[in-house]
């Protein structure tokens, strides 16, 4: 059994941030952001988590009538209740026999939502998924290495079970101190060790995962992973002897924007994707946590 992903959509926000923003506030410079991480601008909004959530429905051009499941992901919502899901459901007039709330895995939180909605779905069921972060919220602008990274946006998918071939793998380790929304709801980060989490075990998540399934690493179309800086990235498809033509990337646009990152992805490619192509998609982050999938389209 597996997933269909029907639709996808993802907002644009007006406020870009060009690098050169960073360079009035902290000591650093607009060369060593685009070097170091890749991203050359990202965007901050003015508006809320929710807000960007209930644009972001409104894109969906196919009926959102009969879901039987809304999952938001998320870990910058500020609404506690009810869920930004449930909110959602209000929004469009949806049935009560619904599931709906709120996940939070951070960068993983997508897939995470991905992940469960497969498991729960009935053959016919549809589940909505939206990410929306508001990043810029929780950012320390005293903090060079992290406040430079992150950008705010918001994504979604309407998805329904099929047959074909699906399989996942999820992992949480330890990490409490590595990435972490402290009690001033500021972002702390060791960057080199969410690096050097997420360059060799993410790698290794996808070997398991392709193991499981007896696909070799070559046979996939696409690597779908988490956009949190362009040397990651680049350093788990040479670990597995990918070349860079096989994955998709639009950090330079949006730097890290956590949940949001995968779906946006999703979205702005939707149309390259053809029936057959195999496709791993892998979300990581904060936990610390990796959420992947193997899918095909
Ligand atoms: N501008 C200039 N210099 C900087 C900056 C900056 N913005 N940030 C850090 N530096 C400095 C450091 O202070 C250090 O200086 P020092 O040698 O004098 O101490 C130097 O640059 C090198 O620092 P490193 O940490 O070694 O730099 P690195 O190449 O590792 O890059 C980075 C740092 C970009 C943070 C990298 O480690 C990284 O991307 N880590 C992963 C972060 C990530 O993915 N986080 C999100 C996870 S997803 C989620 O769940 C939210």
């Amino acid at each position: 059994m597996g997933l269909k992903i029907i639709e996808a959509r993802h907002i644009n926000i007006d406020n870009k941030i060009e690098n050169e923003y960073f360079e009035n506030i902290v000591d650093t410079s607009s060369v060593w952001i685009e070097s170091r991480t890749g991203i050359k601008s990202r965007f901050f909004t003015d508006k809320r988590g929710y807000d960007m959530a209930i644009e972001t429905v409104k894109l969906f051009k196919n009926s959102l009538r009969n879901l039987d499941l809304i999952i938001v992901a998320s870990f910058t919502t500020r609404m506690r209740a009810p869920s930004v899901a449930a909110s959602i459901n209000e929004f469009i007039g949806g049935d009560k026999n619904i599931l709906c709330f709120d996940l939070n895995m951070a960068c993983s939180g997508f897939m995470g939502a991905v992940i469960l909605a497969e498991k729960y779905l009935e053959i016919g069921g549809k589940a909505l998924i939206i990410a929306t972060e508001k990043i810029s919220d929780f950012l320390n602008f005293k903090d060079r290495s992290s406040c430079v990274l992150f950008g705010d946006g918001a994504a979604g998918v309407l998805v329904e079970k099929n047959n074909k071939l699906w399989e996942h793998i999820v992992g949480t380790f330890p990490g409490i101190e590595a990435l972490n929304v402290n009690e001033n709801s500021l972002i702390e980060m060791d960057g080199k060790k969410v690096y050097r989490f997420a360059s060799v075990n993410v790698t290794i998540a996808i070997e398991d995962l392709l193991k499981k399934c007896r696909i070799m690493p070559q046979e996939i179309d696409y690597y779908l992973l988490h956009q949190a800086n362009i040397r990651i990235i680049n350093q788990v498809l040479e670990k597995l002897k990918i070349k860079s033509n096989k994955t998709m990337t639009n950090i330079d646009r949006y730097g890290n924007t956590s949940a949001a990152s995968i779906p946006i992805l999703i979205s702005e490619n939707f149309h390259k994707f053809n029936e057959k192509d195999k496709i791993v998609i892998a979300g990581f982050g904060a936990g610390l946590s990796i959420a992947a999938v193997l899918m095909e389209w």
